[in-house]
């Protein structure tokens, strides 16, 4: 089996083998791709790309293999962390952000367990009359028949919300969360000196806001939101100003690119799977199943990377000890061996729970239950209100292999 894997993907040309390229992710041109390469293999080296050399873990049973060997695979920012993207040269006006999703055992452990608390399901029924209440007040406010942005007046506005009652962060300065996470991952601006200087000037102002909030709670009774929770735990109350930051850029980005790009995927689906749309309006017994069926069917974060600390077999490919490895969790939620007709939308599917956009093993998404609570109430508000969407004019999509998602989506609505 593994000479006969060995030999298909010997045929594969370069432009099939870069799946990273910025161009397939802005032109949606990328899920034939990695069609293609699942058929020759569930594994796959290209040798040159804007990003170096990488490996390509297309399969989902081969992505559970990699995440199950965390003593192998490294997130470690300081051997390359957690996406595509190689770190750069640090300096003082420059430095890394340590966050706790780019980190390995043991620091990793005591990091996650602090935050955890905030993301139980007591947490989530305390969460739930307030997200629900914003969720149907916004939906209130939209206007019928005009042509508006779905991301900015739904998905970013929702999303952003959510992060605001986290924090338990000024309700009026919200758009600072989004501004701050839009800039901490603008990866263009990392290779540009000027705008890279101007990335971290907004990065300082984030860190100094939250020093301020820090600052409060340290002093403060312990409570149930983000910021007092890290102020009072011996995991992370002695941080680093460079790992406050991030972990705070970690929790911010974490909640944010991932949910808002789920959300947008609500006016996709209705437009390109309006069956299964109109299933999952018509039945609020499919509303849960549905829930995971739309991450798995958008995966708004495409991928993972890990870097090799020691050589490694993965189907039937050696991975040397240094290599990049990028796990296209995409591909995986796409993959026939898995998933029946992976590329419909099909909110009773039995086993879409199995999706993998949230990761798998030590690292898997903390914020999973939160994201899931957030589609839940939004598909719910959708369905009392029956609201319709439509596209009224061209999709913009994220230029970027890392997050799968949508700048802006121009749409008319309807409700009833
Ligand atoms: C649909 C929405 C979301 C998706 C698809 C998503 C996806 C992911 C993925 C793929 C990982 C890495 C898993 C791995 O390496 O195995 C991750 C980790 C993480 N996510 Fe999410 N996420 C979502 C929502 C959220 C939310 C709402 C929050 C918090 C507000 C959050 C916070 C985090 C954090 C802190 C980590 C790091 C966990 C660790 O390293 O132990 N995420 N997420």
């Amino acid at each position: 089996m593994a000479t006969l894997v060995r030999q298909q993907a010997d045929t594969l040309t370069l432009d099939d083998l870069d799946v990273s390229r910025t161009e397939y992710w802005l032109d949606h041109d990328v899920l034939p791709r990695f069609a293609r390469l699942r058929a020759a293999g569930p594994v796959h080296y290209c040798p040159e790309s804007a990003y170096g050399p990488y490996w390509s873990i297309v399969s989902h049973q081969h992505i559970m293999e990699v995440e199950g060997r965390p003593d192998i695979f490294s997130s470690a920012w300081d051997r390359g962390g957690i996406t595509i993207f190689d770190p750069r040269e640090y300096s003082e006006e420059d430095p890394p952000l340590p966050m706790f999703i780019a980190m390995d055992r043991p620091e990793h452990t005591g990091q996650r367990r602090t935050v955890a608390p905030a993301f139980t399901p007591a947490e989530m029924l305390r969460h739930e009359p307030n997200v629900r209440q914003r969720t149907a007040e916004l939906l209130d406010s939209l206007p019928e028949g005009e042509v508006f942005d779905w991301v900015d007046r739904v998905s970013i506005e929702l999303t952003t919300g959510m992060l605001a009652i986290l924090f338990d962060f000024p309700w009026a300065d919200r758009r600072l969360l989004t501004k701050w996470s839009d800039w901490a991952t603008d990866t263009d601006a990392v290779l540009d000196a000027e705008r890279n200087r101007q990335r971290w000037e907004v990065l300082f102002e984030c860190a100094a806001y939250f020093t301020g909030l820090w600052n409060d709670r340290k002093d403060a009774e312990p409570r149930p939101d983000l910021i007092s929770m890290l102020a009072h735990s011996e995991a992370t109350r002695d941080m680093s100003p460079n790992e406050f930051l991030g972990n705070l850029v970690l929790l911010i980005v974490g909640g944010n690119d991932t949910t808002r790009n789920s959300m947008s995927a609500t006016v996709m689906i209705q437009n390109e799977h309006p069956d299964g749309w109109r299933r999952l309006m018509a039945d609020p017994g499919l509303t849960s199943n549905g829930v995971s069926e739309l991450i798995r069917w958008q995966t708004p974060l495409a991928h993972m990377r890990r870097t090799a600390v020691s050589d490694f077999e993965v189907g039937g490919r050696v991975i040397r000890a240094g290599d990049k490895v990028v796990m296209w969790y995409l591909s995986a939620n796409r993959d026939e061996q898995v998933f029946d007709d992976a590329d419909t939308f099909l909110p009773e599917r039995a086993n879409a729970r199995r999706h993998l956009a949230f990761g798998f093993g030590i690292h898997r998404c903390v914020g999973a239950r939160l994201a899931e609570l957030q589609l839940t109430i939004l598909l719910e508000e959708m369905r009392r209100r029956q609201i319709s969407v439509e596209l009224a004019g061209p999709v913009e999509r994220v230029n970027s292999p890392f997050v799968h998602g949508f700048r802006r989506l121009p749409v008319r609505m309807r409700r009833g």
